[in-house]
């Protein structure tokens, strides 16, 4: 049995401080023209040629999607971010950086996973999300057992997932449902796996706050 309702909100608040005038006005001008589309689509008709198609679900401020999207021109970077502020930021990365190959849903990232093809994306990564500690705030957490599946269906055959939590209830927590997944296998082979960042690793916003109770933990996923 599911252990989530989907209709509950994994985030918190969609906007804080008032965005800056040039961030607004890329929000008015490039974020129509780089939004997923709301219905069912192939991302490889966002990017005719794309390698491969990656998701990173709540890029925060964009510092991580950025970046990656600069080492990796011929992939394909879908982003999902509900936080008006973030997105706002994540635009002025993309277009400072003149990035060609990001395309974001300013919303729910359950809603992009749900439009996308099974099979369709060789990376997800979801990068410290809300942690929701209080026991009462569990089912919240973006980490329940009907999202594994999706993740499962839209990841390719060898796929890999990345989740990252400096909250340690949140790790067990999301190495419990992800293991409970026969699609997938968890790739440590020792301590030094998980504690420390991947190679290919880029510090995140929030990641640099050690707003959690633990250091950051880094779990690695292949879709099987
Ligand atoms: C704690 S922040 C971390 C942001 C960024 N990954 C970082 O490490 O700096 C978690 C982010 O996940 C976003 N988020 C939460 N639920 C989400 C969902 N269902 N879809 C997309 N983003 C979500 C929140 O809005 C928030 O910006």
């Amino acid at each position: 049995m599911s252990d989530s309702h989907p209709a509950l909100r994994t985030y918190g608040r969609i906007k804080s401080r008032p965005i800056k005038p040039r961030q607004a006005a890329l929000l008015d001008s490039l974020l129509p023209q780089i939004r997923v589309p709301q219905q069912p689509f192939d991302p490889r008709t966002l990017m005719p040629g794309a390698q491969e198609v990656w998701v990173e679900i709540g890029f925060g401020g964009g510092e991580h999607m950025a970046a990656q999207a600069g080492r990796h021109p011929d992939t394909l970077i879908l982003g999902a971010e509900p936080f008006q502020n973030g997105v706002a930021s994540a635009l002025r990365h993309i277009d400072e950086q003149r990035l060609a190959n990001v395309r974001l849903q300013d919303g729910d990232a359950r809603e992009l996973l749900a439009h996308l093809p099974a099979a369709s994306a060789a990376r997800v990564f979801i990068l410290f999300p809300d942690p929701w500690p209080k026991a009462r705030h569990h089912k919240r957490r973006l980490i329940q057992a009907d999202t594994v599946a999706e993740l499962g269906r839209v990841l390719t055959p060898g796929g890999r997932l990345r989740f990252a939590s400096d909250w340690a209830d949140y790790v067990d927590w999301t190495l419990a449902r992800i293991l409970a997944d026969p699609a997938f296998r968890w790739t440590a082979e020792a301590a030094a796996d998980w504690r420390q960042p991947p190679a290919d690793h880029v510090t995140t916003r929030y990641e640099e706050k050690r707003l959690g109770d633990c250091a950051p933990v880094f779990l690695d996923f292949i879709r099987v």
